[in-house]
């Protein structure tokens, strides 16, 4: 049989979707399945949005322009302003997606064997997409012990080498819920400068920060123009994952200019979601406030649960809708497993992320969980009632 290549034996597995098939199989018993793992919001899309495509008269379905609609990028530039981003159209390619523009800012700026610094635990597609451009992931580990705070820049300092190419952030975290401080924004930038790195910030969750905290775009910090790459998505400031729209955005007309042509090799991103995306510009900032208020009430009711079991511990998330437990098992693989296959409570049970696949050091996150919560409150008090059950099942077995 003909060998497939050495890069996709390679390629990680997604620890989110991984356990699937079990979850299917416990579905077929019968068995109802809380999905915990996948940051799917339950959130409505804006009407607004989904009306743009019903009225649409469209009657060819052609490709759009290659950096994505005219119209759509002015008015992507025009809610940047609204945020104290300055940029214009000429600084956005529309992407398929937050993860093709991922993949476009690694593949504009990286070479294979190249090195890219990480704090983790990270969003685990970052491994994909490196290991997809043989680019070499160099994490540097951030603890549950201090919410997942920005490591001390020395630490940072003492990883980079001469393949050393950028950072990569993901502000507010998925998985850890951790919002950056402007201060540690601003130390980050003083480093990329002085070593003459780029900084990436995956700033798809940007919405999404609790009580009154305020989200720092690193397109904020002057001097950094050359320097700071945006990866932004629709996906879920307006629960519209399905739509696959992103864009990438950069002052750094090189940048932009390099990432076209990747742009230009996959044609076009989607031509009916970007009318969709463009319509949720439109979306109210009340839709964002109720969006909010429910995310915190739910992460409020989440963490009190959570911190009532015996052995857990879980860092308080100050955005997105993530965060990391931890438990007392040895091997959350293994557990979150069990949890599909072997129990159930009252007919029902648990689908987790284990944490182990967020995180690019081995061994790191083995006894750690990942949780949406893009459920309502009450599957979030059952999810952890019943993760309770299962804890003291599982170690006395
Ligand atoms: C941190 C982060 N970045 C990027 C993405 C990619 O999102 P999409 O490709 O749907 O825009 C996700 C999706 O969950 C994410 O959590």
């Amino acid at each position: 049989m003909p060998s497939i290549s050495e890069k996709g034996r390679q390629m990680p597995a997604s620890p989110i979707r991984k356990l699937v098939p079990y979850a299917e199989a416990a579905k077929k018993r019968g068995i109802h399945v809380i999905h915990l793992n996948i940051g799917q919001p339950d959130i409505k899309t804006p009407k607004v949005a989904l009306d743009a495509v019903r009225n649409h008269k469209i009657e060819v379905l052609a490709y759009s322009m290659t950096e994505g609609s005219e119209t759509y990028r002015e008015k992507i530039a025009a809610y940047y302003e609204k945020k104290d981003i300055h940029v214009t159209a000429k600084d956005i390619i529309v992407t398929t997606g937050g993860s093709e523009a991922l993949s476009f800012a690694i593949g504009t700026i990286m070479d294979a064997e190249d090195e890219i610094i990480i704090p983790e635990p990270f969003y685990a597609n970052y491994n994909g997409f490196a290991t997809a451009a043989g680019v070499k992931v160099v994490p540097i580990a951030s603890s549950i012990d201090t919410n997942f705070a920005l490591p001390p820049i020395a630490e940072f300092e003492k990883l980079i080498t001469p393949q050393t190419k950028a950072i990569l952030i993901c502000n507010p975290g998925n998985p850890t819920g951790y919002l950056y401080s402007k201060e540690e924004i601003e130390q980050l930038a003083t480093l990329v400068k002085k070593h003459d790195l780029f900084l990436i910030a995956d700033e798809v969750y940007r919405e999404f920060t609790y009580e009154g905290r305020q989200h720092y775009s690193i397109l904020q910090v002057n001097g950094l123009e050359e320097h700071a790459i945006v990866v932004d998505s629709v996906s879920k400031r307006y629960s519209m994952c399905g739509a696959r729209i992103g864009c990438i955005v950069s002052k750094n007309r090189e940048v932009i200019q390099t990432a076209l042509k990747f742009a230009q090799a996959r044609l076009s991103p989607p031509t009916f979601a970007q009318i969709a995306s463009e319509a949720a510009l439109e979306t109210p900032q009340d839709y964002f406030d109720d969006v909010i208020e429910e995310y915190v009430s739910r992460r409020n009711v989440l963490i009190s649960e959570l911190q009532q079991l015996e052995g857990v511990k879980v860092a308080v998330p100050q955005g997105a809708f993530y965060c990391v437990v931890e438990l007392p098992v040895a091997d959350a693989d293994d557990f979150a497993q069990w949890l599909l296959e072997k129990f159930e409570l009252d007919g029902s049970t648990v689908m987790v992320a284990p944490a182990a696949g967020f995180y690019a050091t081995p061994g790191l996150g083995k006894n750690q969980i990942r949780i949406a919560y893009v459920l309502k409150k009450e599957q979030l008090v059952k999810a952890v009632h019943i993760l309770g059950r299962a804890l003291k099942e599982y170690n006395t077995k």
